[in-house]
Formats: structure tokens, C-alpha cells, sequence
């Protein structure tokens, strides 16, 4: 196992009507900041409930956040906060609403131009403080430091990251993911799988904890993620896959093992070039990588197989193909299609695509390093 620290500051505050208890938890004498998204929140009695807990609260509200949300609406937010005197950030939606509240928080008390926090990865010293009410179980951004803001004057989809940007409290109520659209369950139920397989889909370690624990949040998954769609109201359901979203990247099973996210950063590019949402990129891509770096991967292959598909029997190469047929089938069982053609995009847009990793400095990507620009258009061709 490798060394490591780890540190997770993020109170959970997990089921029904756990709304309520946000009065408790942001200090009274704050001035809050509500941000969300395009109005789900609205329509599903979730602004109700914000509004009822934040009854004993001065709070305004800045609406209008994307999905992958938008730097330069960001920093309108930033405006109104200094012209309203706000202390306090409170999240209201999916991972997009979160992260641009962690950009947020962080522009907000930033001296120099916030856009570099984003092209040149400018160290962030202070930000707002901030909490998240999770609607939408896919990122787990609700508890941790990082996030991902879109520019689309120079279609760039840019990763951040600070200390100081873990939520202070998440509210994790299932019932409030009972609103969301199919397509929408599916991207997330697809984002928290992929984020554990990349953690976990490397080399060995002996990091045995970590690597049952992945394997549980993949299990997990595999079990409820048709349900969640079949039994939209399964209050289990949507529980175990709210949980396992979150526990998919707030850092534990992270700690002490080597990572890929290969997969991710191809995908940015894919979300940033040709709009298609984060969940749709990852399904497309991990299959790929899987495939591609097959050799690199063997072992933790096998264990992949044998743990999350019981695929124990046949050759070891054979086990290998029916554990990448079986993940491309559960993406597709749950409606996400997983080839670059389904979404209208050919082999003649990789070369801008690797134009734009190499721009973006993403040139020695994966666990060891060896995903070159050529390599990642050798796993954008398999993905055609
Ligand atoms: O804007 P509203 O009206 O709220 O609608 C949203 C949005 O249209 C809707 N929605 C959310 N909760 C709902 C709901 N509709 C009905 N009922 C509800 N309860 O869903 C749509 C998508 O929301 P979004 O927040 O964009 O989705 P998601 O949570 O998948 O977030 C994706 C973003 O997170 C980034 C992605 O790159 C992408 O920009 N990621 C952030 C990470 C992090 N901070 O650690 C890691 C991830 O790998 C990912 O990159
Ligand atoms: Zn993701």
C-alpha cells in the first residue's frame, strides 16, 4: 500500500427530510448565498424546503447554473456576492451547481484574474465557506475539494481544486433524486462506477481494503442501478446509489493506491468539443481504455472480473473480453449508448481532440503516465 494522508471535513447529513437540519448547521449570523441550477428545484418542492429551513436566515438567491457550468456565469455570481455582502454558500442541485459554487467561493475572495484558478491551475488560498444539498448522486463533488468549470468563448473544460473547497455539510436525502430525469440517473449511476474503476482498475498494491471497498460501491451499483430506473421511487434504491456515489470520491478508496482518470480527461474534451454529457463521455471511453491498456491492467482485470462480474472460468484473456463486454452492456442496459457514432462523432474529429489534451497539458495521462497523444487517439479510435 502506498503512503498517504487522509482527511474528509465534509459532515454527511443523509436521508429524508434532512433539509430541515441546514437551519442548525450555516451560523445565523451569515448572509447566504442559495445557488442553483436551471429550476428542477423549483419544480420538484426542493426550493420550498430551502426556503422553510432558511426561515431564521438573511439569504438571496443567484439561479442559472448550467450543466458543466459556465466560468463566466460564475462570475456574476462573484459580483453579486460583493455587492450583497454575502458569507456563506449554499448549493442546490447536482454536480454542477456544486462545483460552480466551489468556483464561486473561491473567485470570490481570489486576488488577480480568476480564470487563471482554471488555465494555469493558480494556487487558491481562500474561498467561502460553502455546503451542498445534493439532488442529483453522480459526482461527489458534495464532499470533496474539487470541481469543473466550462469557458465557452474558448470551449475549454478546465479542473480545479483547494482545501479550502470541501463542502463544510452535504445533505444527502434520496427522495429528493425522485424528480430526476432517467437519462440524468443513468449519467450518475455511470460517473460513480467509473470514478471507483479508476481508482481501483490499476496495479496491485495490497491495498485489500480499498480495494474491497471498490469493489462494493461496483456491486453496488451494478445491483441497484436498474432498479433505480425500473423503481424510480424504491427509497432503498435511490439510497444505496446516493450513498455510493459519494463514497466513490470523497477520497478514501483513493488513499494509498494508484489512480487512472484517463478515462475523465479524455472525456473533458469530448463534453468541451462536442457537448456530450459527462456520464455519455465516460461510458464511451472506459470500455476503450480498458481495452487499450489491457497489458498494464491485466491483473487488476482479472480481479475485476472475477469480483464485480464472477467471471472466474476460461482463459485469462478470454475473462478479460467477457469483463469489458459486461461493463459496456450494464452502461447500455441503463440507456447510455457507448460508441462515438452514436453521438454523431467521427474518426475525422479525434486529431482536434488530442489538439486539445496536448493544449491542455494532458500528455502523460493514466497510472503510469504512458497515455500519450497517441496513444489516446489509438483508445478515441476504438471508441468510433
Ligand atoms: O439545472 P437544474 O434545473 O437543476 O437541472 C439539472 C441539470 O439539467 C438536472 N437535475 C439535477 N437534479 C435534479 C435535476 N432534475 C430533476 N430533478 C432533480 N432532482 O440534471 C441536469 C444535470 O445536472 P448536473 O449537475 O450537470 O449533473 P451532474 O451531477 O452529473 O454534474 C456533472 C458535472 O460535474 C462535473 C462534470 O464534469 C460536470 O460538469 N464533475 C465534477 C466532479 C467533482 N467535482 O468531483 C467529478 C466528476 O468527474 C465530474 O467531472
Ligand atoms: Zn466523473
Amino acid at each position: 500500500m502506498d503512503n498517504f494522508s487522509f482527511q474528509n471535513p465534509t459532515k454527511l447529513i443523509f436521508g429524508e427530510g434532512q433539509i430541515a437540519k441546514i437551519a442548525n448547521e450555516i451560523p445565523k449570523d451569515k448572509k447566504v448565498l442559495v445557488i442553483y441550477g436551471g429550476g428542477s428545484i423549483k419544480r420538484n418542492g426542493v426550493y420550498e424546503q430551502i426556503s422553510a429551513a432558511l426561515e431564521g436566515h438573511q439569504w438571496s438567491e443567484f439561479s442559472g447554473i448550467e450543466p458543466n457550468p459556465s466560468f463566466h456565469t460564475a462570475l456574476k455570481a462573484v459580483e453579486q456576492i460583493k455587492a450583497e455582502g454575502v458569507e456563506y454558500l449554499l448549493a442546490v442541485g447536482g454536480g454542477s451547481v456544486a462545483d460552480a459554487t466551489k468556483f464561486i467561493a473561491a473567485a470570490a475572495c481570489f486576488d488577480g484574474d480568476p480564470w487563471s484558478i482554471l488555465s494555469e491551475g493558480a494556487r487558491i488560498r481562500a474561498a467561502l465557506p460553502l455546503a451542498v444539498v445534493l439532488t442529483l448522486p453522480a459526482t461527489g463533488s458534495e464532499s470533496n475539494p474539487n470541481g469543473v468549470m466550462t469557458n465557452y468563448e474558448t470551449q475549454e473544460k478546465l479542473a480545479f481544486y483547494g482545501r479550502q473547497l470541501f463542502p463544510k455539510f452535504a445533505v444527502l436525502d434520496p427522495t429528493l433524486t425522485y424528480s430526476l430525469p432517467a437519462k440524468q440517473v443513468a449519467n450518475g449511476i455511470v460517473d460513480a462506477y467509473v470514478h471507483t474503476v479508476e481508482q481501483y482498475l490499476t496495479y496491485p498494491v495490497g491495498a485489500d481494503l480499498q480495494d474491497r471497498f471498490a469493489e462494493g460501491i461496483l456491486r453496488t451499483l451494478v445491483d441497484n442501478g436498474p432498479k433505480a430506473l425500473s423503481e424510480p421511487k424504491n427509497y432503498t434504491v435511490r439510497a444505496n446509489v446516493m450513498l455510493s456515489a459519494t463514497m466513490a470520491l470523497n477520497g478514501l478508496i483513493g488513499s494509498g493506491v494508484p489512480q487512472d482518470w484517463a478515462t475523465h480527461f479524455i472525456g473533458h474534451e469530448l463534453t468541451a468539443l462536442h457537448g456530450l454529457d459527462h456520464g455519455q463521455t465516460l461510458a464511451v471511453i472506459l470500455p476503450a481504455v480498458m481495452a487499450e491498456k489491457r497489458e498494464q491492467k491485466h491483473e487488476k482485470l482479472l480481479q475485476y472480473a472475477k469480483e464485480v462480474w464472477n467471471i472466474s472460468s476460461g482463459t485469462e484473456s478470454d475473462r478479460i473480453d467477457r469483463a469489458i463486454d459486461e461493463t459496456r452492456a450494464f452502461f447500455e442496459s441503463l440507456g447510455i449508448a457507448t460508441r462515438l457514432s452514436d453521438y454523431g462523432v467521427t474518426e475525422q474529429d479525434i486529431p482536434a481532440m488530442i489538439a486539445a489534451l496536448s493544449e491542455h497539458k494532458m500528455t502523460a495521462l493514466g497510472e503510469h503516465g504512458d497515455i500519450t497523444p497517441e496513444v489516446s487517439a489509438a483508445i478515441l479510435k476504438r471508441c468510433l
